[in-house]
C-alpha cells in the first residue's frame, strides 16, 4: 500500500484499452462480485490496460443505506480491490462521490436517455418489483449515471458479470444518440467484457437465482469476509441433486446446481469446465464438494485476511481513494467540460 503516494500510472494514456468498472458499496462483497468482477479487474490491470476501478456510492444510495454503514461498506470494498490485487500505484482506485463529474454528466445523460429505454431495464423491474410507486427515482434513472461513469472517462472496455448487460447495452446507445445529435464522435462505443466461466455466480440454496448480496439468506452466498470454517460449512450445505456429476458440459444441462458448483470450481481454478469435468465426472457430490470447499478457502480466505488487517487502518483506506479520486478527476473534467461545451453549456471566460 506505501507506494500509493503517486498519481497511478494511468495517466500514461498510451495504453490502448481503457477499463472502467464499479461496485455499489451496498452491503459486503460476495463471490459473485469477486469471480464475476474483480478477479478479471485485476486480471486486466496486469494486461497493460489503463484500468479505473470505483466504489460507486451514488449509485448505492438508491436504495436506502445508513449513512455509518455506507461509510464502512465503502471502505470495506476498497480493502476487498485491494486484497485481491488491485494495486493503487497501477490502477485509479476511487469513490464516486468524490468526483462530481459522474453526478453532471449523468443528468445531461438522463436527458439524452429515452423514457422507452428505461422502462424496459429489467434489473430496475426485478428490484422495484410491485413496489414500483415507492421506489426512489434514482433507481429508475440509475442506468444513466452509469452510463456517465464509464463515458466520463472515455473507457472502451468494461468488465461485468451477466446482470450488467442490458445497462452496458444502454450505455452504448446513450454513447451513439448523443454522438448523433450533436454531429459529433466525442463519445466511445463502449465494449462490454462478459468472460469466463462465473459471470452469473448462483445462490447456494436455489440455482435458479443470482448469489446476492441482499439475499436474506447468509447461507446462499460465499462473503469475501467469511472465514475457512464457514466456506465450507456453506458448500457442504449447498443444494445439488442426487445424481453422480456428469462427464461432459452438455450433462450440465437442467442442473442448475450441478452447473453453478462446477462453474465455480473451474473459475477459481482458472480451467475450462471441461477440463474440471475430465477430472471429476463421474464423482458423487460428495466428494466434490470437499474439493471445491479446499479450493475455494485456499483461495478466498487469505484474501479474507487481509481484507481485515486492512480494514483495522481506514485512514490510509481514505488516503488512498483520495489519492486515487484526484487521479480520476484529471481524466473527467476535461471529459466533462467538452461535453459541455458540445451540448452549449454558456462558460464564464
Ligand atoms: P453490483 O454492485 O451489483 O455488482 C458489481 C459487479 O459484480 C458482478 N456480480 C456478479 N457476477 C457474477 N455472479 C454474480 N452472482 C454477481 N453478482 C454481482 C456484477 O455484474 C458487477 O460487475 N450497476 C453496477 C455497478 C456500476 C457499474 C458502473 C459497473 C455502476 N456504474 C459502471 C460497471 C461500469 C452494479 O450494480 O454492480
Amino acid at each position: 500500500m506505501a507506494q500509493a503516494d503517486q498519481a497511478p500510472a494511468q495517466a500514461n494514456a498510451g495504453f490502448t484499452k481503457r477499463v472502467f468498472s464499479g461496485i455499489q458499496p451496498s452491503g459486503g462483497l460476495t463471490l459473485g462480485n469477486y469471480l464475476g468482477a474483480i478477479k478479471r479487474f485485476v486480471e486486466m490491470q496486469e494486461d497493460d490496460c489503463d484500468t479505473i476501478y470505483c466504489m460507486v456510492d451514488l449509485h448505492a444510495i438508491t436504495t436506502w443505506q445508513e449513512p455509518d454503514q455506507l461509510i464502512r461498506n465503502t471502505r470495506e470494498v476498497a480493502a476487498g480491490f485491494i486484497a485481491s490485487g488491485i494495486d493503487p500505484a497501477k490502477s485509479i482506485l476511487f469513490n464516486q462521490s468524490q468526483v462530481p463529474e459522474h453526478a453532471q454528466l449523468g443528468w445531461i445523460f438522463t436527458c439524452v436517455a429515452r423514457m422507452g429505454w428505461m422502462n424496459r431495464m429489467t434489473q430496475f423491474k426485478d428490484k422495484a418489483g410491485k413496489n414500483r410507486e415507492n421506489v426512489s427515482v434514482g433507481l429508475f434513472s440509475y442506468p444513466t449515471l452509469m452510463a456517465a461513469d464509464i463515458l466520463l472517462y472515455h473507457a472502451t472496455h468494461v468488465p461485468v458479470g451477466e446482470d450488467q448487460k442490458q445497462h452496458l447495452e444502454l450505455t452504448r446507445d446513450i454513447a451513439a444518440k448523443f454522438n448523433n445529435d450533436f454531429k459529433t464522435d466525442f463519445f466511445p462505443i463502449t465494449e462490454p467484457v462478459i468472460e469466463g466461466a462465473a459471470t452469473r455466480v448462483m445462490s447456494l440454496r436455489d440455482g435458479s437465482k443470482k448469489m446476492s448480496k441482499s439475499d436474506p439468506s447468509d447461507a446462499s452466498r460465499i462473503n469475501m469476509t467469511d472465514d475457512a470454517d464457514t466456506i465450507a460449512r456453506k458448500f457442504r450445505k449447498a443444494k445439488t441433486d442426487a445424481d453422480a456429476l456428469p462427464s461432459e458440459v452438455d450433462g450440465l444441462e437442467d442442473r442448475p446446481e450441478a452447473r453453478n458448483l462446477v462453474n465455480i470450481y473451474a473459475a477459481l481454478a482458472d480451467m475450462p469446465v471441461q477440463s474440471v469435468l475430465d477430472e471429476i465426472g463421474g464423482r458423487q457430490f460428495s466428494e466434490f464438494k470437499p474439493m471445491l470447499s479446499d479450493l475455494a478457502v485456499a483461495k478466498m480466505a487469505p484474501i479474507a485476511g487481509e481484507m481485515d488487517r486492512l480494514m483495522q487502518d481506514p485512514g490510509e483506506i481514505d488516503r488512498i481513494l483520495g489519492i486515487g479520486a484526484r487521479a480520476a478527476r484529471e481524466i473527467a473534467s476535461p471529459i466533462l467540460a467538452k461535453t459541455y461545451d458540445i451540448v452549449g453549456m454558456l462558460r464564464s471566460a
